[in-house]
This record gives structure tokens, C-alpha cells and sequence, in this order.
């Protein structure tokens, strides 16, 4: 579909939004965004769309007339959980509630064939590519009590002009591009996300400059590799490394942060830009996914050990104070434990600030999940462990830098296990708890450091 086409499409659904609001008058909606950063970003669109029909935000499903929920099946467990909530959710159905599932999960045939099955009480099924389509089927079901479903598997551009609820007052999401060429074998993103398709580089430093006018402080640029931006554009203005140099002169922008890049596009001009922006964040997300040559093979990863092992003494040589975190994923078809012993070897050398450990998990349609010699799950769990336990002295040796260090920190929330602290996080993402009063929530305090526990560090409000 074409800009104007899809121009024509939005003022379509506009009055769809009019259409829905004059009808409910007032409703309450639920919405409980399942998986990465980028279905956050979609569910503040589709929550923008919301506030525009008359609804507000509750928490709570059972007082609400529309549920959304936009979901992920990066893993099994992540599915398990939608199926899970489906079933609590169906009780309040006899009270009138609205079900609607979209995000990634609609993407997958059997998916869909399974809600027609076994969860026929959903009205609305969506996809990842016709989210601007929600007011057009919410209408519908509200004006003739039919279920209604749109999902395509023709690469949805990235849809502008969309209103949009922003979740946070400081910091803001930004998508920069959608889809994922890679085919990591293990991967189902490719699958229900589509190609690569960037957006323009005008409307991105547009969105951003908005956002700094109204008061936001930290851009989040988001897309499933985003260090690949705009090389569908065959425009060379319109690269990562460029797009960093022009958000980075907006005033009023203090930190830039970006996630993922790929180690493989990982290139000079990208490195040069982070070091020579000083508003672009130093803990930079590499994903490794494994240690092992072997097994980055197999994976389609496209880089090996040594090229992984050379990037990062590259980029620490370019950028003394660089951090890193990674992603991990024990147990992949074939993995022995020679190939899980490379993997602790390269978290004991690059010695990251955090790592997001994951056990394999199988993907229908994905070329990993045809391969023969899948691992046992004892085998993977008890790979996991040993994982854990070395990344639990990684994490705690590398927060012994933060004592007796001053952190400016966004208060999040109460601390989970402690109900006494506050938390929040660093700006490399360890948490932090410290004991506060309430009305912090939402503020940004500066903590001197006194404790380093391993995963989280403890800290007192510091004076002045
Ligand atoms: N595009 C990003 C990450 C996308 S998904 C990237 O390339 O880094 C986030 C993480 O989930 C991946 O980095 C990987 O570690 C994990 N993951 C993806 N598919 C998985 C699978 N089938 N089983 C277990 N973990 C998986
Ligand atoms: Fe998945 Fe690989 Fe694409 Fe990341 S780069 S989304 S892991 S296929
Ligand atoms: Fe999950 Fe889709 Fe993101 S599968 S990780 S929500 S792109």
C-alpha cells in the first residue's frame, strides 16, 4: 500500500473512532501488552485509539468493556500465559466485555485456527501489520455483535498519524522500523513481523522533535535490528549512524538509547557515531545467543566467537566507558557441552552488566524446529542453572563498581520484595531499592549507592 493510500486508510478509520465514541459514550478498557518493547510501542497506539473512542484505562478486566490483549510468542511460555488469561477473562463475557487479541500471536495459522477452536468466545483477532485497523472492527462488533478479524500476511508499512497514549512522561518509544530480515533459525520474528521496512527519516526526527517540546528526556528507538535501519530505503542519509548524529542535536533530548542492533551490522560508521554522540547511551544490548561458532552456524547468525569476541574489544578500544548486556539461549538443537562451555567462556570475558538468559524453545514454521537433534529438557535445565549461576557472579562483580557511587534514578515503583523500598534503575539497568516516601513514584531522585547485591543495588537518597 502506498503513503497516500494508507493517508486515506487512517482518516477512514478516524471516523470509524467518531463512529465508536458517539455510540459507547464512555467505556472502560483493559489492555496488557505481552511482549517486547515494540509491542509496548503498539500498545500505545492502540491505547491512543482507545482514549479517542471514549474509553478509559482501568485495571482491572472484569469492570471493563474492552479487553485488549497484544500478545508475543517469541516462547512457548509466552503464549501458554495468553491462553491462560483467555480463560479467566471468558466469565465476564455474560457482562458484555469486548475480547480482542492482536500482536504477534494472530501472525501464526495454527494460532488462529486454535482461538477458532477452542476460544471462540474473542471477538476481535488482529495482527501485527493492520493495527490502525482496531476502530473499523471494534465499530463492528459493537454494531452487529459479529466477531471481527483482520489479519494479513502482506508487510503493513508503519502507519503515521496514528493517536498515541504514551505510557511514560520522560521517556519515550520510538519505532524506527518494523520486520526483521535475519532468520535466526530459532526465530519466529520474522515470521510474524515481516521484511524490514524503515520508516522515513523525517517523520522519525519529527516524532522526536514533538516529543522534546512536550518535556520528554530519553528516546527509545525500537526495532527488531535496528542497526540495519533504512537499508530498504537505498537513501544514504537515511542510516542508523546518520539518524544518531541528527537526534542527537534536538534540544532538549538528553539520552538516546536503542535496542536490538546485531552484532553482524555492527559497523564503523555506527560505533563512531555512538562515541562521538554524547547523548547516546553507553550500555550498549549485544546479543550473543551463543558462544559457540558451531552453534551461531547453525543459528544463521552470521558472526562467529572470535568476530563477536573482536567486536567488543573494538568497540571498548573506540569507547572506554562502554557496557554491555546480551541475550542468551542455552539448549539449541545440537549444542554439546563443548559448545555451552564457549558460551561461559565469552560471558567470563566480556563480563556483562546483565544478561537475559533464555532456554530454547521450539517455533513451528521456524527451520530449528525441523532439526533432529533437539536437546532433552533435563539437559536444558540443567545447562540453565550452571548459566545462571555464572551470570549471577558476572553481574554481581561488575556492580561492584556502583559503591559508593551518586545514580540519578526514575523512581519506578514499590519494590517487589520489599514493600518498605522504592526502586528504580540505573541507567544501565541495574535496579536499585532505597527506602523513600511514596509520593517519589515518578520523580527522579539522586541515590549514593551503599550495597551491591548482585542483580540489585541498595542506596540511600543522597543529600542536596
Ligand atoms: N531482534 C532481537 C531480539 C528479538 S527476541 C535480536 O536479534 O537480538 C529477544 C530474544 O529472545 C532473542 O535475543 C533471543 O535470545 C530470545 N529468543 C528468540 N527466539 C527464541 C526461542 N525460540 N527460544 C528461546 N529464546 C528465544
Ligand atoms: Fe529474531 Fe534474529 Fe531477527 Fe532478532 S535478528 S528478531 S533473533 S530473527
Ligand atoms: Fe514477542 Fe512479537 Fe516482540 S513475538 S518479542 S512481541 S516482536
Amino acid at each position: 500500500m502506498n503513503n497516500k493510500v494508507l493517508d486515506e486508510e487512517i482518516v477512514e478509520q478516524k471516523k470509524y473512532m467518531q463512529k465508536v465514541k458517539s455510540i459507547i459514550k464512555k467505556g472502560f478498557y483493559y489492555i496488557e501488552t505481552m511482549g517486547c518493547l515494540l509491542n509496548e510501542n503498539d500498545s500505545e497506539k492502540i491505547e491512543g485509539m482507545l482514549v479517542n473512542m471514549g474509553y478509559e484505562k482501568i485495571d482491572d478486566y472484569s469492570k471493563a468493556n474492552v479487553a485488549v490483549l497484544n500478545t508475543c510468542c517469541i516462547r512457548e511460555n509466552a503464549e501458554n500465559r495468553v491462553f491462560g488469561k483467555l480463560g479467566a477473562m471468558k466469565q465476564y463475557k455474560k457482562d458484555g466485555l469486548i475480547i480482542a487479541i492482536c500482536g504477534c500471536m494472530p501472525q501464526e495459522k495454527h494460532i488462529v485456527n486454535k482461538m477458532h477452536e477452542s476460544y471462540n468466545f474473542v471477538d476481535i483477532i488482529f495482527g501485527t501489520h493492520t493495527i490502525y485497523r482496531f476502530p473499523e472492527l471494534l465499530f463492528n462488533v459493537i454494531d452487529t455483535n459479529k466477531k471481527a478479524e483482520n489479519v494479513i500476511d502482506i508487510d503493513g508499512q508503519i502507519v503515521e498519524g496514528l493517536p498515541i497514549k504514551r505510557n511514560d512522561k520522560y521517556k519515550a518509544n520510538v519505532t524506527i522500523m518494523n520486520g526483521c530480515n535475519n532468520f535466526c533459525s530459532y526465530c519466529i520474528v520474522p515470521y510474524v513481523r515481516g521484511r524490514e521496512r524503515s520508516r522515513n527519516i523525517e517523520d522519525i526526527i519529527a516524532e522526536i522533535k514533538e516529543l522534546a517540546i512536550n518535556g520528554y528526556k530519553e528516546i527509545i528507538l525500537l526495532g527488531q535490528n535496528v542497526n540495519s535501519y533504512g537499508k530498504d530505503l537505498n537513501d544514504a542519509n537515511s542510516i542508523f549512524a546518520n539518524l544518531l548524529y541528527r537526534i542527537n542535536k534536538i534540544e532538549g533530548i538528553e539520552i538516546i538509547k536503542f535496542l536490538s542492533p546485531h552484532p553482524k551490522d555492527f559497523t564503523d560508521d555506527v560505533i563512531h557515531a555512538i562515541k562521538e554522540c554524547e547523548k547516546v547511551h553507553k550500555v550498549l544490548h549485544l546479543p550473543l545467543q551463543s558462544g559457540s561458532t558451531n552453534v551461531l552456524k547453525a543459528m544463521n547468525r552470521k558472526y562467529t566467537k572470535e568476530n563477536y569476541l573482536n567486536l567488543v574489544n573494538k568497540i571498548r578500544t573506540e569507547i572506554p566507558e562502554v557496557a554491555f548486556t546480551t541475550d542468551i539461549i542455552v539448549g539449541f538443537p545440537g549444542e554439546t557441552e563443548e559448545d555451552f562451555q564457549d558460551t561461559l567462556d565469552v560471558i567470563s570475558q566480556v563480563k556483562f552488566e546483565q544478561l537475559f538468559m533464555f532456554i530454547y524453545s521450539r517455533r513451528v514454521g521456524t527451520i530449528a524446529d525441523k532439526m533432529e537433534n533437539q536437546i532433552p529438557e533435563d539437559v536444558k535445565s540443567e545447562r540453565f542453572t550452571r548459566l545462571k549461576k555464572l551470570a549471577d557472579s558476572i553481574v554481581f562483580e561488575t556492580g561492584e563498581k556502583y559503591i559508593g557511587t551518586i545514580q540519578n534514578i526514575l523512581v519506578d515503583g514499590i519494590s517487589k520484595n520489599n514493600d518498605k523500598m522504592l526502586t528504580g534503575r540505573t541507567n544501565s539497568g541495574r535496579i536499585v531499592n532505597f527506602e523513600g516516601k511514596i509520593d517519589l513514584i515518578g520523580q527522579n531522585v539522586y541515590i549514593k549507592i551503599i550495597s551491591n547485591h548482585g542483580w540489585y543495588l541498595k542506596g540511600n537518597i543522597a543529600e542536596n
